[in-house]
């Protein structure tokens, strides 16, 4: 009777050839980008418009508010340095020139006087008094006047010549006629002459003026200033210049432009994101959803846009990567929250240096710690406290990301005020937004994790709790399948362990893929107890419609109970499309003429490793239940493995799964530990020896 659910190589399938789904594009490009394109331009937008009415600033237009440095800064003041340079220049009155001609002027005055003293003839133009003065001389004494005018101003020019700034003062001049030790009446004559005679010395030169104060000009440099936090950039009301601008921008404060720049660009960013999911997630049978990973993604952005809304720029990341690790495998989830990090950057922190810095390091850093962190949740306690765990980080990276940008961080500085608390007061917001939302979506998970066709670690823990509904059904009306059911549990966890494979998924595959057996526990011989076989008495054919409706009435039984989709196709697929060969030979046997596809399972095959993984180790555990008697070795074993596999390979059984020829070995040596495991307490001499062996040993 053991035979019963034994399946048999189905001749009809083997020619069928594997048939390679075409390309979805609607599924795998189209919608994703769509909704990656309304969701990010939505962001982008709703970012501008929020921050619009509140910190956005116009170029050109007086200040709404006192705008203060958020990070410090070294900049240089273009109006500084044009008004000082511009004092500088007006400063210079102009470029001072010696006059070389003027003492030969001087000279010809002189004798141009001497002329008209001697003459009386005032042709020149000099005084007429002066003149008069001189005429009323004796001629003898003129003479010694004119030769004291000489070397006067001989000295005179002397004096020039040495100090081209100091021009000879009246005092000086003074002096020098005094030296000469003539009456003080022609003394004051001589020093009216000396005054008349006396030309510019010096002149203004304009080219020489112009080219001086464009030296100066350039020889100034410019004007640098040091923006430390909480230093005013504009004061409310004063016009906000093109460099005022510059530094609000490289603040992070928004600018009132409506960003069509980078809607344009996050438009084409977003149009190639399901692109580059498609490269990172490749075609593999066990990756994600693509309606989980656009899902993820979205998610996350409108976390980290919320957290910037509430003063905690760079928290939102933990919510989406804790749901990424616990509904997917580690590898998608780390690429997927990469994928997601980036496009943040580009849509929540508007590329500002400070946003930037902030949210790509809370992403990169919550990806890699989720890695290795959110490897094995067993319980809740541990989901609990390592998402603690992930939090405080957050909140550390966010804190070092802040000292990193030069803003003060102290013990003291957490009983102070901003900007001093500043720090630890956005770090205290980063965490509490960070655990709220990760512990909020950590409790949402099972509600949604069946729409977005995943199943998460919590929920395959709930589903293979004994105290779940389906599973206590299941020991109370059909112990003989329960406990088949546990077994195959086992042994699934042990082999997907070794392949690397979802064991919980596997566990809760096995565990409810035979539930349709509760429909009719006593068709099946496990739940006989060594009682009378019901099959005895009825007709092959409708034996074998009992038999094989398990996995139609296990699908209706899943629907009832809310099993997830992936659960469920454990159930579909276990059997492939193999048949039930007993029923078919008996059938043959009594002559009925009967048609093989009577006695085949409607299929599908296996879709994925763990599907074909379980159905290798339901007929193996058939297998060797029906020939435990002849197993005696482990040679034995492994006989038996190989002509499973075998038969379900000619049966084309694998043929959607892409097993390589070196994971079928893994998949087989995997198989074997589990087994030998298993009958380690039967009657199996090599392994009784073995066991006596490692005992000898240890003692
Ligand atoms: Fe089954
Ligand atoms: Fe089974």
């Amino acid at each position: 009777m053991n035979a019963m659910n034994s399946e048999i190589p189905n001749p009809s399938k083997t020619a069928a050839p594997a048939k390679l789904p075409p390309h979805d594009f609607y599924g795998s490009y189209l919608i994703p980008a769509l909704i990656f394109l309304c969701a990010g331009l939505a962001i982008v937008v709703l970012g501008w418009l929020y921050a619009g009415g509140e910190y956005s600033f116009t170029e050109g237009r007086p200040s709404r508010y006192t705008y203060r440095a958020v990070s410090p800064m070294r900049y240089t003041d273009t109006i500084a340095t044009d008004k000082l340079r511009n004092r500088v220049e007006e400063s210079l009155a102009g470029v001072v020139v010696r006059d070389a001609a003027a003492e030969d002027r001087m000279k010809s005055r002189l004798s141009e006087f001497r002329t008209a003293w001697s003459t009386n003839k005032n042709t020149a133009g000099f005084p007429e008094v002066l003149l008069n003065a001189f005429l009323a001389l004796q001629e003898q004494r003129g003479e010694v006047l004119f030769l004291a005018a000489e070397r006067v101003g001989e000295v005179y020019f002397k004096a020039m010549a040495e100090d081209l700034h100091t021009p000879p003062q009246d005092a000086e001049l003074w002096a020098e006629i005094g030296k000469l030790d003539l009456p003080a009446s022609e003394a004051n004559l001589l020093y009216q002459l000396m005054k008349e005679l006396a030309t510019p010395v010096y002149s203004t030169d304009p080219k020489l003026t112009t080219l001086m104060r464009q030296v100066v000009r350039t020889s100034i440099p410019p004007v640098e200033r040091q923006l430390e936090i909480g230093d005013a950039i504009v004061a409310q009301g004063e016009t906000i210049t093109p460099t005022i601008a510059r530094l609000l921008r490289f603040q992070g404060y928004p600018e009132s432009v409506f960003p069509l720049g980078r809607l344009a660009v996050a438009a084409l960013l977003m149009l190639t994101l399901p692109l580059w999911l498609e490269i990172l997630l490749h075609a593999d049978s066990n990756r994600p959803p693509r309606i989980s990973v656009v899902f993820l993604i979205t998610m996350g952005w409108v976390c980290q846009t919320l957290a910037s809304y509430v003063g905690a720029a760079g928290a939102g990341t933990l919510a989406p990567v804790l749901i990424a690790y616990l509904s997917m495998r580690r590898r998608f989830a780390f690429n997927i929250c990469l994928v997601g990090a980036a496009s943040s950057v580009f849509l929540i922190s508007g590329l500002s240096v400070y946003n930037t810095l902030s949210i790509l390091s809370a992403g990169l850093a919550c990806s890699m710690m989720g890695y290795y962190l959110l490897r094995r949740i067993d319980s809740i306690s541990t989901l609990a406290y390592k998402t603690l765990f992930l939090a405080v980080i957050l909140m550390l990276v966010k804190v070092s990301n802040r000292a990193f940008q030069g803003f003060p961080v102290t013990w003291q500085s957490l009983t102070l005020g901003w900007p001093l608390g500043e720090t630890w007061t956005v770090g205290g917001r980063v965490l509490l937004f960070d655990l709220l939302t990760a512990y909020l979506a950590a409790s949402l998970l099972p509600m949604i994790e069946g729409r977005l066709g995943v199943l998460s670690v919590l929920k395959a823990r709930q589903l293979s709790h004994p105290s779940s509904p389906l599973l206590r059904k299941l020991q109370m009306e059909a112990p003989g399948t329960y406990h088949h059911c546990l077994m195959i549990g086992t042994l699934a966890e042990v082999v997907s362990t070794e392949l690397g494979i979802d064991e919980n998924l596997m566990k809760v595959g096995a565990y409810y893929h035979d539930i349709g057996k509760l429909r009719r526990p006593q068709y099946f011989v496990e739940n006989q107890m060594g009682g009378k076989n019901i099959h005895d008495d009825l007709p092959p054919t409708l034996s074998a419609v009992t038999i094989i409706a398990h996995v139609r009435e296990g699908v209706e039984l899943a629907g009832e109970f809310g099993l997830p989709k992936k659960v469920k196709q454990f159930i579909t697929e276990h059997h492939g499309t193999t048949s039930v060969g007993y029923f078919y030979k008996k059938a043959k046997a009594m002559g009925e003429n009967v048609d093989l596809s009577q006695f085949t399972y409607p299929g599908p095959k296996p879709q994925s490793r763990e599907t074909a993984l379980l159905m290798l180790l339901d007929s193996l555990e058939a297998a060797m239940r029906a020939e435990s008697r002849n197993i005696t070795s482990v040679k034995d074993i492994q006989e038996v493995i190989e002509r499973v596999i075998a038969i379900k390979i000619a049966d084309r059984q694998f043929d959607d799964v892409d097993f390589t020829f070196r994971e079928m070995e893994r998949v087989k040596a995997a198989l074997l530990r589990a087994f030998r495991s298993m009958y380690h307490t039967r009657v199996v001499k090599e392994i009784k020896q073995e066991a006596k062996q490692e005992a000898k040993q240890k003692t």
